[in-house]
């Protein structure tokens, strides 16, 4: 069972740390990993805009760096700089993709559109998911 107001709560506490001065849009990610420890992400931007990290993928980078690779489900909450969230910040392709690489269809994916949790598995976000056999 994932605690899913708890993972809201520390994605909001990590889109505080956004580095977003190009876009002004803040957002934070709380990855649950199989072991229960809860590792927190926040988007940061690059004057050379190709090179932002999104907030989900930082707390994947941060996660598997500190030997991670199990994981249950991971909170977004994104908007504008100064607003409080008020729709659901969905992923982008990309972190849809990258979170494949680690995760199944069943990876749940908790977003948040101001009031309550919205529900979505990344089976649902990235359907018929490319995938090539590596080795480990
Ligand atoms: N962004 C994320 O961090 N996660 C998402 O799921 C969508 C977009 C960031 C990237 C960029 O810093 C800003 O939001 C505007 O696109």
């Amino acid at each position: 069972m994932i605690n899913e107001r708890e993972l809201i709560r520390e994605a909001l506490e990590a889109r505080k740390c956004s580095h977003s001065p190009y876009s002004h849009f803040a957002v934070g990610a709380a990855l649950l990993c199989s072991d229960g420890q809860i590792v927190r992400g926040a988007n940061v931007e690059n004057a050379s805009f190709g090179g932002t990290i999104c907030a989900e993928r930082s707390a994947f980078l941060a996660a598997i760096s500190m030997g991670k690779r199990d994981f249950e489900a991971v909170a977004i909450v994104g908007a504008p700089h100064g607003d409080e969230i008020g729709e659901i910040c969905a992923p982008c392709g990309i972190c849809r993709q990258f979170m494949s690489e680690f995760c199944g269809a069943d990876f749940k994916i908790v977003l948040f559109d101001g009031e309550k949790p919205v529900m979505r598995t990344l089976g649902e976000l990235l359907p018929d998911t490319f995938v090539l056999k590596g080795d480990d």
